[in-house]
């Protein structure tokens, strides 16, 4: 069985789910670090094993299920505690007692930042001492108490890289689409202060040594960043255009800011006109549509109409003609005939998105939406997220075209995977460019005419490199 060594503090970390995940594991493994544990270089050389966890839909859980079996085979040649963190640790706390005992501790949303304290906290009980004979199911029993909600602790300096940062700006939804799990797995709304969001990003662009980069691409996260609202000490509501307007004279560098995702029913003409008026905002927008039949938005609870939606986006490309425009689609949901389908393939025709993340009704147990059944058959699904997928590509493929010849800023992420003489970059509309460069480059800004299309990637040609640094 396996048992906490204090003299070998090593980690494997795994994340899946969304950005938010992603900040709080980069945060996570921060704190770990500043408490002396290092990461292992595989799970077997690990003393603890952390999975963070998403819930959203059935395949995210599905595969965690597959790697607490993998680890349940593991454990019995190697000594490491499994750590369920997150999401499913609050959706699944009874189901993962009860069928899988192997998983010693379960850390939920609103304890997540005690991850260290946790994992350290058995070196407090003295061996031999009776807490110290507990079977690792009890002792899994006893920590899912920490599941119970306590104040959400933001996410603080994660980098993705050196030159690259989600910073957290508020956590939980309020929406209660009636599809969706979130609401549940991380409570409600709260907006963090704008002097800490702040101060965090003065600390991200200002490194601490020569070798530390100063980050130049900030992403702000919250499940509806539109319904940002902090209420400060004077009794004065701060919105997110006001807070967009607060950080921008802050940064330091030229800096792209980004963020993600934005509701559409609380997309305000201020938000697009700020948008519009200042280079650092990026002209990408994620404005997930869900759907394009009337019908079907209502009964997500989306709270707009498909007019309402083409009037916004019609409003966007007014105000911001450059703007990349991106979407989720959600196919399949209960009651959803060949009608409502077609509608959202005519709204895609309409709108022409540059990209669109498709996905496949799941029902998930304690949404409104889980009452409905899940009438429309899984061949069905298929073949509808399939012309869904057919239909995107052609769009993003022809748009992608119309760039060809284009002068475009791009950030400078890497080194290209398939050839180390080139360089990858980014633009502001999240496409992806090659071109060829020296690797002292990555984390700087450089204009690029875009030249020809390899699949979804552009290859380009360097025009004027700027001289920030
Ligand atoms: N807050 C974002 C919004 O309002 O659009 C979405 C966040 S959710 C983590 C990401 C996407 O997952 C959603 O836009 C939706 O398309 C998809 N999703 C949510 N619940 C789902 C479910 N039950 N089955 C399949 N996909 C789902
Ligand atoms: Fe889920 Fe809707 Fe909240 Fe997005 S806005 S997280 S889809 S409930
Ligand atoms: Fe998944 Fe939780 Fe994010 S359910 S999408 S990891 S908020």
């Amino acid at each position: 069985m396996s048992k906490h060594n204090p003299n070998r503090k090593t980690y494997w970390l795994e994340t899946y789910g969304c950005q938010m995940n992603k900040a709080e594991s980069g945060f996570l493994e921060h704190e770990l670090q500043q408490h002396g544990w290092i990461a292992a270089q595989s799970p077997a050389d690990a003393e603890a094993v952390i999975l963070n966890t998403c819930s959203v839909r059935k395949t995210a859980e599905d595969r965690i299920w597959g790697r607490l079996g993998f680890f349940k085979s593991q454990k019995k040649k190697h000594s490491f505690r499994l750590v369920l963190l997150g999401c499913m640790s609050e959706r699944l706390k009874e189901e993962v007692l009860n069928e899988a005992p192997h998983v010693d501790l379960l850390v939920g949303n609103f304890q997540k930042h005690r991850l260290v304290d946790v994992l350290e906290r058995e070196d407090e009980v003295p061996a031999g001492s009776p807490g110290d004979e507990l079977p690792f199911a009890r002792r899994a029993r006893q920590e899912a108490q920490l599941v119970d909600p306590g104040e959400y602790r933001f996410a603080e300096r994660h980098s993705l890289s050196g030159f690259q940062a989600f910073v957290p700006i508020m956590h939980g939804c309020n929406n209660f689409c009636t599809y969706c799990i979130v609401p549940y797995v991380r409570g409600s709304e709260v907006s963090r202060s704008p002097e800490t969001i702040l101060a965090e990003i003065h600390r991200l662009q200002s490194p601490s040594d020569l070798s530390e980069q100063a980050v130049r691409e900030i992403t702000l996260l919250g499940q509806n960043v539109n319904s940002y609202r902090y209420r400060d000490q004077g009794g004065a509501t701060v919105s997110f255009p006001a807070l967009l307007r607060t950080i921008l004279p802050e940064l330091r560098y030229r800096t792209w800011l980004r963020f993600l995702t934005s509701h559409p029913k609380d997309m305000s003409g201020e938000l697009i006109e700020l948008i519009a008026a200042e280079p650092a905002l990026c002209r990408h927008i994620h404005l997930p549509v869900q759907h394009g039949s009337d019908r079907i938005l209502e009964a997500m609870g989306r709270k707009y109409t498909r007019s309402r939606y083409l009037d916004l986006v019609e409003l966007i490309r007014k105000t911001i003609p450059e703007v990349s425009l991106t979407t989720d689609i959600l196919i399949g949901f209960p009651g959803e005939s060949e009608e409502d389908f077609r509608l959202i393939l005519e709204l895609m025709e309409q709108v022409r998105f540059e990209d669109a993340f498709t996905y496949r009704y799941n029902p998930r147990e304690g949404t409104k939406a889980f009452e409905l059944g899940d009438d429309v058959p899984e061949a069905v699904k298929q073949e509808r997220l399939r012309q869904v997928i057919d239909l995107q590509r052609q769009i993003t493929r022809y748009g992608k075209k119309r760039k060809i010849g284009k002068v475009v800023e791009v950030l400078i992420e890497g080194v290209s995977k398939k050839n180390p003489e080139e360089l990858l970059a980014r633009t502001e509309g999240d496409d992806m460019v090659v071109f060829p460069g020296s690797p002292q480059r990555i984390g700087r800004f450089i204009r690029v005419r875009l030249d020809t299309l390899q699949g979804s990637t552009f290859r380009a040609v360097p025009i004027v490199e700027e001289g920030s640094s």
